[in-house]
Formats: structure tokens, sequence, C-alpha cells
């Protein structure tokens, strides 16, 4: 748990409720949040669902692993600590999203499950909804695809610590939805998400 550093600081309650910004935006807020190996395909889906929601006119943001490490969390690198602290503020981030409205969808590799539990805690406090996705491909499969070319590297000793090859990735127990890229196109994956959004009751007020 990360302490708290700043003393004297007290909450400030806004007036507008949660309700009233969902009647707004026609959609509850929430997190979705995927984790899964490298190349396992979870920004793929995470984008191509942040397409379709935005087609029916819903509000989503996607938040990447990659694209997130060139800004916000540029000073973190890939040691436990960093690991955590990476997910942590992205479970902070995504929780402003989701009390904004907004379907929030991480794509993080997020391999510890005691930082998933830290950012499910986090949510579920906050009484916004948190669905984990566990976005599955066989190492074998997503090192085959090995689209940034990192697993060659990480086999050749170039990267040191590099998920699945020589750090570790600890799948989740029980996700709240389990996607196998490996047997599924990315629109059937996409309408896995969507089905679980709609069973959740978030694209509507
Ligand atoms: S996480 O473990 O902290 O959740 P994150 O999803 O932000 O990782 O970043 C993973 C991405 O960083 C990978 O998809 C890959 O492109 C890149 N990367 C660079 N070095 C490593 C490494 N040692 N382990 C895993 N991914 C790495």
């Amino acid at each position: 748990m990360t302490e708290q550093k700043a003393t004297n600081i007290t909450w400030h309650e806004g007036t507008v409720t949660r309700s009233e910004r969902q009647q707004n935006l026609g959609q509850k807020g929430c997190t979705l949040w995927l984790t899964g190996l490298s190349g396992s395909g979870k920004s793929t889906i995470a984008m191509a669902l942040e397409q379709v929601l935005l087609q029916r006119g819903k509000h989503a943001y996607c938040m990447d692993g990659d694209n997130i490490r060139h800004g916000l969390n540029k000073n973190l690198g890939f040691s436990a600590e960093d690991r955590a602290e990476n997910i942590r503020r992205i479970g902070e981030v995504a929780k402003l999203f989701a009390d904004a409205g907004i379907i929030a969808i991480t794509s993080f590799i997020s391999p510890y499950r005691a930082d998933r539990e830290l950012v499910r805690e986090l949510n579920k406090e906050a009484d916004l909804p948190f669905i984990e996705v566990y976005v599955d491909a066989p190492l074998a499969v997503a090192e085959e695809r090995d689209p940034k070319g990192l697993y060659k590297k990480a086999r050749a000793g170039e990267i040191k610590g590099f998920t699945g090859i020589d750090d570790p990735y600890e799948e989740p127990d029980q996700p709240d939805l389990h996607i196998r890229t490996d047997q599924l196109s990315v629109a059937q994956a996409v309408q896995q998400l969507l089905d679980s959004l709609e069973q959740h009751q978030l694209l509507a007020p």
C-alpha cells in the first residue's frame, strides 16, 4: 500500500452526482481491466472495442502500457516495484475516468495478482464497476506473433526481466472474463467485451 504523505488535506465533496453524469452521458462509467502477456492482443482488442463503442455513441477511452509509459509513467521501468506503481497510478486514473462516466479500457500486462487486486479494491471502495479481463494467448503464440520483436531480443539476452521469459506473469485465478485470443477473431473478442458491458448494464444510464 502506498502511504499517504500529505497531511492537512480534506476531501471536498462536489455537488454534481454520479447519477447526473450517467444521465448526461447515457451510460455508466467503469474500468475494463485487460491483463495478459505482451503480444496477447490486449491493445488490439482494446482499441477495436473503443472504436465500436464510439460508433454506438458511447464514451470510452483506452489507456495503453506503452503509451502511458511515454508520459505519466515515463519515470518507471520494469522492476516489480515500478510495475506495481505503474498499475497503481493507472488504476487511480481509470477510477477517475470511471467516476466521470467514461468506460476506461486499460491495456497493461499487470503481471502481479496483488497489484491487480489493489486496483479492484480501489474501484470497489469507490463503488465503481471493475471488470478484470484475462486476455489469454499461450506464451508460444505471443512469442510467435512478437509484434515488436521484443521476445526475440529477450531470448537473445538483450532485454532482461521480460515478462514470460525471465520475469513472472501471474494468471488471474478468477477473471470476470477470459478471452482466448488464439481461438477468437478480434471481432469475436470485442463482442465478448460488449456482452460483458451489457450484462453489467453499463451501456445505459
Ligand atoms: S506492466 O508489467 O507494468 O503492466 P506495461 O503494460 O506497462 O507493463 O508495459 C509493457 C510493454 O512494455 C510491453 O508490451 C513491451 O512493449 C514493453 N516492454 C519493455 N520492456 C519490457 C519488459 N521487461 N517486460 C515486459 N514488457 C516490456
